[in-house]
């Protein structure tokens, strides 16, 4: 690579050859700028698709220091801010070269009051050893009990307001890579919670994180839980057979599979007020969904096997809620957490960890449907996503059993549109804020 590099910058232009190559270059980059950004391009469309992840990192394994670190603020909000949050958090020190020591996340979601953020170790969440084997090469976590203390930390502080430009912030990150500050054995960020920094990173940094993180054995216990009793009412409703739905569709030998659907249902009061702002303000009219519009969407997908449990997840301001499991066509069993009887499961936990399982529960369920104006279903779609392109799935637009749908915008046939990540956007953008683009097309 640096052969054929320095052999380019010394190429005498006055020669033919180098004029003939600096030509076929020009072409070639004109090539990619003008035919690769347009979205009906069938060729394009089909790349896309076949994209499979990127693993030079781990190929050229470039270790991080493990004698340099970078301290964070409190991680806080919503389960989906905090994991935004803590990527980014590691791509930061990733840049600095520097192991980034343990955050605290926040167990619960008060977050008006900074004294009622319940802090909890990032370890009581998710395996700290595993986070570092998964993603060996590429970040690294660190404990407080790693510190030498040789030095006091540096104290960084991140710029704010609308002059703070992304440029700049960049820029500063560059000026600690600089011998005069980079000596520091800590580097501590002060003020702004990390999901407010800009964001310097493309969506598969984000994505290869993500994935290292696992859940500790005693959640991913509960998780499993949750998840074998959903399969148990499948099973009975299946066994039961028409009792259920007078159009079993599919035919029982296939009694042994059980599956599930997962929906992210956002229909509770304080989402469709923030969903009619947002509808309002971006004058997208595709945001909010009623329980009616996601029942009958629902009902529109094609080519289940029926009858299906529904795992339907929800606010716990509706689980009281009896009008949430009537309505829906027969074959589709809907249950929430309070029904399937799994409530004493979830209820031990802080916020966190109670959304922590409900995500994992999604992420695993054969068919997802979610609001691809929600963080929390954005991020189970991404990482669906990734799953799928790693199993070597080509076409996760088309016919799948693990698809994923956007019940909010409307797709074929009635039925919700299927939804996949755009894996190569250049930040976390769409996911962070909503999108109503959800690369598919059918
Ligand atoms: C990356 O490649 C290495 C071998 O070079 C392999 O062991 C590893 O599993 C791969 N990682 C991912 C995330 O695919
Ligand atoms: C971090 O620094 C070490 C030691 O200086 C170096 O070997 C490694 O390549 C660097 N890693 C990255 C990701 O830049
Ligand atoms: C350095 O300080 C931290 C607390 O700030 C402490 O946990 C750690 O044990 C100290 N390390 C050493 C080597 O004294
Ligand atoms: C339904 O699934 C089968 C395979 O399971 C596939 O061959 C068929 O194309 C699918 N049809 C639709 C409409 O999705
Ligand atoms: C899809 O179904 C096939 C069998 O029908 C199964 O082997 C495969 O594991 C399933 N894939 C997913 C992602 O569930
Ligand atoms: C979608 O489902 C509804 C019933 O829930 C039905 O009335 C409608 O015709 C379906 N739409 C299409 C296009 O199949």
């Amino acid at each position: 690579m640096e052969f054929s590099n320095s052999k380019l910058l010394s190429c005498n232009v006055n020669t033919i050859v180098c004029k003939i190559f600096i030509l076929l270059l020009a072409i070639f980059l004109l090539r990619t700028l003008f035919l690769s950004p347009l979205p009906g391009f069938h060729w394009f469309q089909q790349k896309r698709v076949y994209w499979i992840p990127d693993n030079s990192s781990s190929v050229l394994q470039h270790e991080i220091r493990r004698d340099k670190f970078l301290e964070v603020p409190q991680i806080i909000w919503g389960l989906n801010n905090q994991k935004i949050a803590f990527a980014r958090a590691c791509l930061t020190a990733r840049l600095l070269n520097r192991t980034l020591l343990m955050p605290s996340l926040s167990a619960s979601l008060i977050y008006k009051e900074i004294d009622l953020l319940k802090p909890i170790s990032f370890d009581k969440v998710f395996n700290f050893e595993r986070f570092n084997s998964l993603c060996n090469g590429f970040v690294r976590l660190g404990r407080y009990s790693d510190l030498h203390n040789e030095t006091k930390p540096f104290e960084l502080r991140k710029g704010s307001g609308r002059k703070w430009t992304k440029e700049r912030d960049l820029n500063q990150l560059y000026q600690c890579k600089e011998g005069a500050i980079d000596k520091f054995e800590v580097i501590k960020v002060d003020g702004k919670h990390p999901f407010l920094w800009h964001d310097h990173w493309p969506i598969m940094n984000y994505a290869r994180i993500f994935e290292c993180l696992t859940l500790v054995d005693e959640i991913e216990a509960d998780v499993s839980a949750v998840i074998a009793r959903i399969k148990a009412v499948g099973a009975e409703g299946r066994s039961k057979g028409s009792d259920f739905g007078k159009n079993p569709i599919m035919p029982f030998s296939s009694q042994n599979y059980v599956t599930y659907m997962a929906i992210h249902m956002r229909i509770e009061k304080d989402w469709m007020l923030h969903c009619k702002n947002l509808e309002q303000r971006s004058n997208i009219h595709q945001i909010c969904s009623s329980k009616k519009e996601i029942m009958e969407r629902v009902a529109n997908i094609t080519n289940q096997t029926f009858p299906i449990v529904v795992y339907l997840a929800v606010a716990d301001s509706l689980l009281e809620d009896d009008s949430i499991v009537s309505g829906w066509r027969e074959g589709l069993l809907p249950f929430e957490k309070k029904r399937l009887g799994v409530w004493n499961i979830y209820s031990k936990h802080p916020y966190l960890v109670q959304s922590a399982i409900d995500y994992e529960v999604c992420l695993r369920a054969e068919v997802f449907v979610g609001n691809s104006f929600s963080t929390f279903s954005s991020l189970i779609v991404l990482h669906r996503t990734q799953i799928l392109l790693k199993m070597g799935v080509r076409s996760i637009c088309g016919d799948s059993n693990f698809s994923s749908y956007a019940y909010n915008i409307l797709g074929d046939f009635g039925a919700p549109k299927k939804w996949m990540t755009d894996m190569s956007a250049s930040s976390l953008q769409t996911i962070s804020y909503g999108t109503n683009y959800v690369s598919c097309h059918v």
